[in-house]
């Protein structure tokens, strides 16, 4: 793995709107964020609140409405180019019709390699289903499988998008014995989720963002600490508004409805 700047994602003043008919919605709203090479952080908020178009413009898949971002002292696009970063997504990313094994190895293509499909598959759990066609995989199957594909490439940065969404107990507790396994070589881990226990059990540091601002960020027992009762959680509720019901509730920037 090799790093080139001292951050592994570096977003200064990161503001990301989307112009609709109803108005302007100000997903990401001013956002500064600094994670250093090792740092598995844990991106938390409600629904809404500006998690998904984060990733998206960190992994260049957006352009930022202002401010800047850079991936390994990178544009975006020139470290995903590299190789150096890869994603779990949400949804998509998947083709229904080929195999497990061969999904893996597309992925391998792309990056101009053809490694063997069963390492990582293995790391994934899923070594079994090889041969199985991707569409008639489970929710939670696939999920790994999108795991699997986003290790081939050995990246230096991965972003996890509610990575263990629809994953039975085992499946989550294997995913994250094999993120810890990676992020102690050295691998830059953000994930996004709602299971604030995963965060707790495995973060080095909790993000924390509301209505597209940071509302919090620290480690674990920090951010813990800001509710009397020290449970996560609580701090979640505390600082964390009432999901907008209309987005368009957000259009007005300055001030706004917060
Ligand atoms: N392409 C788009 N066009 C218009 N609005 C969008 C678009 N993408 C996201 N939004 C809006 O931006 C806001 C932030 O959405 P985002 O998907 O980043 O939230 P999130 O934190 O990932 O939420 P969740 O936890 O539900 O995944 C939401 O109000 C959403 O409706
Ligand atoms: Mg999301």
């Amino acid at each position: 793995m090799t790093t080139t700047s001292s951050y592994a994602i570096e977003a200064r003043g990161l503001v990301k709107e989307f112009r609709g008919a109803r108005g302007t919605v100000r997903a990401v709203d001013g956002l500064d964020l600094v994670v250093r090479p090792g740092e598995v952080v844990a991106f938390l908020g409600p629904n809404g609140a500006g998690k998904t178009t984060t990733v998206d413009l960190v992994l260049g898949l957006a352009a930022p409405t202002a401010g800047t971002v850079r991936v390994l002292g990178k544009e975006p696009a020139r470290a995903i180019a590299d190789g150096q970063v890869a994603a779990v997504m949400q949804t998509g990313g998947l083709l229904r019709d080929i195999t497990v094994g061969e999904s893996v190895e597309l992925t391998a293509a792309l990056f101009g390699r053809t490694s063997p499909a069963g390492p990582f598959l293995e790391r994934a759990g899923i070594a079994d289903l090889a041969d199985r066609t991707v569409g008639r995989c489970s929710g939670g199957q696939q999920q790994r499988l999108r795991f699997a594909m986003a290790l081939v490439s050995e990246p230096d940065l991965l972003l996890l998008d509610e990575p263990t969404a629809g994953m039975d107990v085992r499946g989550r507790r294997d995913f994250w014995t094999a993120i810890r396994h990676d992020a102690e070589a050295g691998r830059t881990v953000v994930f996004a989720t709602h299971y604030l226990q995963e965060a707790e059990s495995y973060a080095d540091r909790v993000v924390l963002i509301s209505q597209g601002r940071l509302v919090a960020d620290g480690t674990v027992a920090e951010v813990r600490a800001l509710a009397g009762s020290g449970s996560l959680e609580d701090v979640f509720l505390d600082l964390t508004a009432e999901p907008a019901a209309d987005p368009s509730a957000r259009t007005t920037a300055e001030g706004g409805t917060r």
